[in-house]
């Protein structure tokens, strides 16, 4: 830029320290990014100092990844994972994207419809185009990070204009198995557990959490949700056979964050389906003291907190799937299930925030 007290996106980027990329990705995402001073032919340009305050300010602020995972299916992972996102975009008014890895597809068939699906199915906009192109390297690449995200989704006032979706496929069902062998098919600089890292991360300044739902298994897949996560939940039904697999989550997450050299913190167990019986309240009474099954043993990995807001069993919930629902508010969508998950989002965040410089 030829005055020295304009800045044009180039300056701004090395001013931050981001790629240019990234401060484009700002301009969208924060209202309180600066309006620019001039549009120049070149592009717009800025005041510096009014361009330096601003990035002062905004330093610190990161996005979190959060992935929802379980071994265990049918504990309402997904459920809950599509209920924080939703009320974090709308009532806290958050940018996210929810990116859903389960080749079931419950999030994304929740979060558009059914035909929306089918018709971004067709066109390769989900995550499983993204894995299949690795597969043939010598096929120019179909997935398109930047068309494949759905914008201002859910049933919730028919759009959050805050969510968006990375949406899965049942294609991935047929590939899954042959990410692995990625590395070994001759694309040498494909690392099978960073494809979804490398096709997100030009986008992930746009938002402040992404949320995870991972299909019901550690393969690569789930690996893939984890390689980009800072933190991550765990629901459970407060039973015994469904509180049976935890270990070994916390054990192998665990070790890939060690393998990794990435932070990687279990925020903390949620508690789901919860029905007012004895067995629940006696594991909640267990999940909350942290005595849970094998991680009472010596030198055995702690047990991470229960949340403190836990999610009943619901009619609305249940009854989620029926078309003439009442699915366009928050109370009917969730019933009694809606204030806990109010909670549990605004905990969430809590956990996540307090981080801040
Ligand atoms: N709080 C609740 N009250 C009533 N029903 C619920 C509740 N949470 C989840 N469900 C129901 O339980 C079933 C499983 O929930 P969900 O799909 O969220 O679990 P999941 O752990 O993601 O399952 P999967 O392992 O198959 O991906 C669904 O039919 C859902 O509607
Ligand atoms: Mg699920």
């Amino acid at each position: 830029m030829g005055s020295d007290n304009l800045v044009g996106i180039a300056e701004i980027a090395e001013m931050a320290k981001v790629t240019k990329q990234a401060v484009s990705n700002w301009r969208l995402r924060y209202d309180h990014f600066p309006a620019p001073k001039q549009d120049l032919q070149s592009g717009p340009v800025w005041e510096r100092e009014a361009m330096e305050t601003w990035v002062k300010d905004f330093k610190g602020e990161t996005t979190h990844v959060l992935s929802f995972i379980n071994l265990k299916g049918g504990v309402g992972k997904t459920t809950t994972a599509v209920a924080v996102a939703e009320i974090l975009a709308e009532e806290e008014r958050k940018h996210v994207l929810f990116v859903d890895l389960d080749p079931q597809t419950n999030a994304s068939v929740t979060l558009i419809s059914e035909k929306t699906w089918a018709d971004m199915d067709s066109k390769g906009r989900t995550v499983a185009q993204l894995f299949a192109d690795k597969l043939n390297p010598s096929q120019a690449p179909k997935f398109d990070i930047s068309r494949a995200i759905a914008h201002h989704v859910s049933t919730i006032n028919d759009g959050i204009a805050r969510l968006d979706l990375l949406a899965s496929s049942m294609r991935l069902i047929d590939i899954q198995d042959q990410i692995p062998m990625i590395a070994l098919s001759g694309n040498f600089t494909a690392n099978p557990l960073e494809i979804l890292k490398n096709a997100i991360y030009p986008v992930l300044d746009r938002y402040d959490y992404v949320i995870i739902d991972c299909p019901p298994s550690l393969g690569t897949v789930t690996k893939n949700g984890l390689r980009i996560s800072t933190g991550y939940i765990i629901p459970t039904i407060p039973d015994i056979l469904s509180t049976w697999g935890i270990y070994q989550i916390i054990d192998n997450t665990n070790r890939f964050s060690n393998d990794t050299g990435r932070a990687l913190e279990a925020l903390g167990i949620v508690a789901t389906k919860v029905q007012g019986n004895n067995l629940h309240r006696r594991v909640i009474e267990d999940l909350k003291a942290r005595r849970l099954g094998d991680f009472g043993k010596p030198g055995a990995l702690p047990q991470p907190p229960l949340f403190a807001n836990t999610v009943p069993q619901t009619v609305a919930v249940a009854r989620g799937a029926d078309v003439d629902a009442d699915i366009r508010t928050f109370k009917g969508k969730y019933g009694l299930a809606y204030e806990p998950l109010r909670g549990l989002a605004k905990e969430i965040q809590e956990l996540c925030e307090k981080k801040k410089p």
